[in-house]
């Protein structure tokens, strides 16, 4: 039954190298690669020494010498702006080639930083193709974070060039981007020498003599470029994610191994054929846009869905349905959140009634958790395959999925299925140690070396690349999640082991907004836990105990610490709720009980942890919480 997926998985673990030699002939290399991997500085592992290519010629430039240029490449559909509009290969090249140029004539070099801060339109997938064009180094940052979070990966990356919508549309309002990257730049200590704007009729955003350039100008006046051939180590952009304190962590992903990871994804997991509709409901902010809404489908040769919307409200629930419809898409790709919230607006499914989506063949769920009563529903009234498969930003495509494109192994709901060839999953004790058996919880961790495609190490940071990741199993990427794999080798992602929470698919630090709490001139103590919501999975929730002696009311302070973490961290952190507690749950060495105060908001069964202090404290935050909902029974 499982006999193909078993066999390609075996082959590349027993011969890595042959496999991963084998799938790189699907990319087009200007020299071709003459060491599959370098593996003589352990744990730091480079895939396709030696090799060169360019990751913009093999999305854009080598299918149009294929004869495929009047192919769909981009299809940007805005119900928030009522707009669609499609861009074939020869478009996109042009406007690629030539934004390339004006980039350029801005300074930017290869190897350069450029930091894009822009909405989903396909300006944002320009941008990205333009720096790939040129070997600068694209950093891509969420529109809803607020300038703090971009000053301090400007001062990371340090840019020579920032390009910036003037605004984001969210409903009900425009977000004015520009006045945020004027804050960033001033709070930065960093500098980037210009920004490019690009001005929406929405809104005109207000330019710095000298500084600022417009888009639409610079693209006019510019001369389109070639492809430069780069190594297939050099990175391709750096990507900051949460990691387990307020600082980002810059991923760096190289050209070679992630070009030739993602067009055998494509190939084998989300079962495209090249000239097909894909679409990734995400942003080109997240891993996800990265990959799935710019590089693999255009690497493949796929058509691109670029969707500046929501799943509801833009203008109902029915909304991705009529995308799926008109565009004739063949797999959707986003996060269960998306789902949840079109259940809670559609539960019976009414709306995908009205629809035809013959062409439509699965859908993909990643991101966070796929809770099984969301994944039965969507199978109910999709009838076609829910495939809910497990990846991180580190990884940058899949670790483990079902595979429409090479076998579907049967489906078990609240598993992300199986190891993706390449990787090598295993479950270890907090000893890094094996489990003994299959399905015992522990920490999920992946054999080194990783597969290509994967993160090589952190921007400027080897050593915090092997701290985050490497010292905690020898031998090992320690993946941050907790699970267990079971007797068919199908993996469950119950979990984090850090700080990271998942709010609406979208990855938080609890110790980046603990550290805004407890800037709050009135905040003595303070802790964020993940609690469950049941429209994002999971939403923040701050406990704060107050300095002695503080004048103000307690759901003043509240007030003013939700409207701080908007202003510092965005408003994409979704912290709305706080509560004021007289002390906070600790061991008896001083570590503050977070696990605990989760599972008491979360009205959960727990065990009185050993080395508990005071017990007579979780009474008092239990009283706490039940006022604003939390800790509840039924
Ligand atoms: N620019 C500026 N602000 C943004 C933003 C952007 N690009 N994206 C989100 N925000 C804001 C939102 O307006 C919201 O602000 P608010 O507190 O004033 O309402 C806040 O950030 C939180 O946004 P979000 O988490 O998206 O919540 P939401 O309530 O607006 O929408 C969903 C909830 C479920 C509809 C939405 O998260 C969704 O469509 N998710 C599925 C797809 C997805 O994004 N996946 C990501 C990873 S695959
Ligand atoms: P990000 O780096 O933003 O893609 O977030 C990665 C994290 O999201 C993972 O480490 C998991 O904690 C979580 N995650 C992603 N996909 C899944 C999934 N299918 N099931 C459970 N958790 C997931």
């Amino acid at each position: 039954m499982t006999q193909r997926y078993k066999t390609i998985y075996a082959e590349s673990q027993s011969d890595p190298i042959g496999y991963w030699q084998r799938q790189a002939q699907r990319v087009a290399w200007s020299k071709p690669h003459y060491q599959v991997l370098d593996d003589s500085n352990p744990p730091f592992y480079r895939w396709y020494p030696g090799a060169e290519l360019n990751t913009c010629y093999n999305a854009l430039d080598r299918h149009i010498e294929a004869g495929h240029g009047s192919r769909a490449a981009l299809i940007y559909d805005s119900p928030v702006t009522n707009t669609i509009k499609s861009y074939s290969y020869s478009e996109l090249r042009e406007q690629v080639a030539k934004l390339a140029g004006a980039i350029r004539a801005l300074g930017v070099k290869q190897g350069d930083r450029v930091i894009i801060y822009m909405a989903m339109t396909p300006e944002a997938v320009i941008a990205m193709l333009a720096c790939a064009r040129i070997g600068a180094v694209h950093s891509v940052v969420f529109g809803g974070f607020a300038p703090r979070e971009l000053a301090t990966r400007i001062d990371d990356a340090k840019p020579v060039l920032m390009i910036a919508s003037s605004c984001g549309l969210e409903p009900g309002r425009v977000v004015e981007y520009k006045p945020l990257l004027d804050q960033a730049i001033e709070i930065a200590t960093h500098k980037p020498q210009a920004c490019l704007i690009f001005q929406r009729p929405m809104c005109q955003a207000a330019m710095i003599a000298g500084r600022d350039h417009d888009y639409a100008a610079s693209l006019a006046a510019a001369a389109p470029v070639d492809c430069v051939p780069v190594a297939a180590t050099d990175p391709l952009y750096v990507l900051y994610t949460s990691g387990t304190t307020g600082i980002p962590k810059g991923v760096v992903r190289s050209n070679g191994g992630h070009a030739v990871a993602l067009h055998w994804s494509m190939e084998h997991i989300y079962g495209v054929k090249p000239g097909e509709v894909f679409w990734a409901a995400s942003d080109v902010g997240w891993v996800v846009g990265h990959s799935y809404i710019v590089y693999a489908p255009l690497i493949f040769g796929a058509t691109s869905l670029l969707y500046e919307g929501k799943p509801v409200g833009t203008p109902d629930a029915g909304a991705y349905w009529r995308v799926i419809q008109q565009h004739k898409v063949v797999a959707l790709f986003t996060a269960p959140t998306a789902f949840r919230a079109i259940k809670k607006e559609d539960p019976r499914g009414e709306l995908v009634k009205k629809y035809d989506l013959s062409n439509f063949r699965a859908l993909f769920l990643a991101g966070e958790r796929a809770d099984p009563d969301t994944v039965h529903w969507a199978e109910d009234i999709l009838k076609k395959p829910v495939i809910d498969h497990w990846w991180q930003t580190e990884t940058g495509w899949p670790v483990s999925a079902n595979f429409m494109g090479l076998e579907l192994l049967p489906v078990k709901h609240g598993s992300a299925t199986c190891a993706v060839p390449g990787y090598d999953v295993q479950v270890l004790d907090d000893d890094g140690r094996q489990v003994p058996e299959a399905g015992t919880i522990g920490n999920i961790a992946i054999k080194l070396p990783l597969p290509p495609g994967c993160l090589p190490t952190l921007w400027n940071n080897d050593e915090g690349f092997k701290k985050s990741y490497l010292a905690r199993f020898p031998g090992y990427y320690n993946t941050g999640d907790a699970g267990f794999i079971d007797e068919d080798g199908y993996i469950y992602i119950m979990s984090r082991t850090d700080d990271i929470i998942n709010v609406a698919g979208h990855r938080l630090s609890t110790g980046g907004m603990e550290e805004v709490l407890s800037a709050h001139p009135d905040v003595a103590e303070c802790a964020v836990v993940g609690v469950a919501d049941q429209l994002k999975g999971q939403v923040p929730l701050g406990f704060v105990v107050l300095k002695s002696g503080t004048a103000k009311a307690d759901d003043q302070i509240v007030r003013e610490l939700v409207g701080l973490v908007r202003e510092k961290i965005g408003p994409v952190a979704a912290f709305k709720q706080a509560v004021v507690v007289k002390r906070l749950p600790k061991t008896r060495s001083g570590k503050i009980l977070r696990g605990t105060m989760q599972k008491l908001a979360d009205a959960q069964e727990f065990r009185m942890p050993a080395t508990i202090d005071d017990p007579v404290i979780l009474t008092e935050i239990e009283q706490a919480l039940q006022p604003i909902g939390y800790a509840k029974k039924g």
